[in-house]
């Protein structure tokens, strides 16, 4: 018998790895030969430890399973699929994962992470083989026509960025990987690279041979040691397979790839920041121009792409361009890994077209909040990102759609808050965070920030409120307008989503603010 138990660290803290062992141990007291498999998670985090029995009708589910519910389950006849009040019948025809689009995750929570065989009998490699058929400029344009843009947050065009570099004129380049995943109820980063390690290495190799580069570079923040130690494994391991190296699958394309582990700062997550952290420096943030793309890595052109970006880019190419383009909206094209957090019923991973409408994510997908209570706000795109009121639910995902909105789609990530929350709170916090984070380079953040808290305070204790708010006001437009980076420039965004839907929670009105 075969039982996949995820090795994913969600999964693992609560449980897993206890879940895993009592299996085995069970088996063996019973006398059942059993091979366990630990992949990556299914992605559905309220049903975590899922543990998965192969069975002739597929995968059966099972969660949570609670370390003391093993030998009970065990002895219902886990083993052999049966029924129980834990068994949620075959994995795949839950309506929550059935639903989705799985792309950059299709693999994640289905194979063993490091298994290479398992990659290649899945798919993998097939996206590396096809790209090294084409010359560098193909790929280039195979990415273009896809439509992909970072999902970092910017969304800025993968394959524009890609040629870029391509046509910078220098002897060495590289390719570098962007796993800081700073922004607060983001996880995707992480799920992946312990759930699927090769398809971001097969990325970042599709990467070097559009782009002209001869090394890589993995950027993961000190706060993944799992994802830091998968993916080391997971290059060893390609390097034995010809993954990486010279002349990879047999062509002329040669490439090493290094993992570096940041240091624990928020800034290092911009990309000029996390390149300085690479240089061993400092991560303060770079003037830009010049960009990356020209003047990167040791000064090197540099193509930086986020993990999910890299992990969309081995699908573009086994399926091709249309495949990816045919999903989404607008300039929206192909899938994004949704990540449902916070105050929500049913968090976890939802990939999905772009389109989908913020209300089916958090009402539909999440099943509203955790706490029972109503949702009243929810914030898309990390700290920096807009708060949204429910009334909002009907915005679709989709980046020009959210920037009208004043909000921004971001890496992601869907903070779902109740009834509970203060707003001015929230507003005071991302002022507060911005001013612990903040590399301190230029003043509209390094001091706005400490302000903001300031005037925040004032007002909510009722002083002179018409001339603070004027002050906050004028503070958020001067860090818009004179911040380099996005730090200072879009902290700001909770700050005035805050004040426009939710002014009663400052204490005053929408009227006293004009
Ligand atoms: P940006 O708009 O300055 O740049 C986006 C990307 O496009 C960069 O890689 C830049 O070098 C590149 N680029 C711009 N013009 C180019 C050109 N002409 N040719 C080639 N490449 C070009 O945005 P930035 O500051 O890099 O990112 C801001 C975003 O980061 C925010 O919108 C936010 O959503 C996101 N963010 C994500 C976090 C996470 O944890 N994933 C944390 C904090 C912010
Ligand atoms: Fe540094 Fe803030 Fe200026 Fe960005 S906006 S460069 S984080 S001081």
């Amino acid at each position: 018998v075969t039982v996949y138990v995820p090795r994913d660290s969600a999964a693992r803290s609560v449980g897993a790895d206890e879940v895993a062992d009592g299996i085995a141990a069970a088996a063996a007291s019973a006398g059942r030969p059993l091979r366990i498999v630990r992949t990556g998670s299914r992605g559905m985090l309220w049903l975590e430890p899922l543990a998965e029995v192969a069975t002739p009708a597929g995968r059966i589910a099972y969660g949570p399973v609670a370390p003391e519910d093993v030998e009970e389950l065990v002895a219902a006849g886990m083993l052999d699929g049966a029924e129980h009040r834990l068994c949620l019948g075959p994995v795949e025809d839950i309506d929550w994962l059935r639903d989705q689009t799985r792309v950059t995750f299709a693999r994640v929570g289905v194979v063993d992470p490091l298994s290479a065989e398992d990659y290649t009998a899945h798919g993998g490699m097939a996206g590396l083989r096809r790209a090294l058929s084409l010359t560098p400029e193909e790929v280039v344009a195979e990415v273009t026509e896809s439509g992909l843009r970072g999902r970092g947050g910017a969304g800025f065009p993968a394959g524009i960025k890609w040629k870029t570099v391509q046509q910078a004129e220098s002897d060495l380049k590289f390719v570098c990987c962007n796993a800081d995943e700073g922004d607060s109820g983001t996880f995707a980063d992480r799920m992946l690279m312990e759930g699927d390690p090769f398809t971001l290495i097969e990325g970042m190799t599709i990467a070097a041979w559009a782009a002209g580069a001869q090394e890589g570079y993995i950027y993961i923040r000190s706060e993944y040691p799992d994802a830091v130690a998968t993916l080391r494994a997971a290059i060893e391991t390609a390097y034995t397979q010809g993954w990486l190296g010279r002349n990879i699958l047999g062509s002329e394309l040669s490439f090493d790839l290094f993992v570096r582990v940041g240091g624990g700062a928020y800034i290092c997550g911009e990309e000029t920041s996390m390149l300085e952290s690479l240089e061993g420096k400092r991560g303060m943030v770079r003037a830009k121009p010049p960009i990356p793309a020209l003047e990167g890595l040791f000064g090197r052109p540099t193509v930086v792409n986020n993990v999910l970006t890299l992990g969309s880019v081995p699908m573009i190419l086994a399926d091709g361009a249309e495949a990816f383009a045919g999903l989404g909206v607008g300039r929206s094209r192909g899938t994004q890994v949704f990540q449902l957090g916070g105050n929500v019923a049913r968090g976890g991973i939802v990939e999905t077209a772009f389109g989908i409408t913020l209300g089916e994510l958090v009402e539909g997908y999440g099943g509203g909040t955790r706490s029972g209570r109503p949702v009243r706000t929810v914030q898309v795109g990390g700290p920096l990102g807009a708060y949204l009121p429910t009334s909002q639910f009907d915005l679709p995902m989709d980046y020009e759609a959210f920037a009208a909105a004043n909000a921004m789609v971001g890496h992601g990530g869907v903070v779902v808050f109740d009834d509970t929350v203060d707003m001015a709170g929230q507003a005071r916090f991302a002022m507060e965070f911005c001013a612990a984070e903040s590399c301190g380079k230029c003043t509209p953040c390094r001091i706005g920030a400490v302000r903001g808290v300031e005037v925040i305070d004032r007002i909510v204790a009722g002083e002179n409120r018409p001339a603070n708010l004027k002050l906050l006001n004028d503070l958020c437009d001067l860090m818009v307008e004179g911040s380099l980076c996005a730090m200072g420039g879009l902290t700001p965004m909770p700050v005035k989503s805050a004040l426009a839907h939710f002014p009663g929670d400052f204490g005053t009105t929408t009227e006293e603010q004009r």
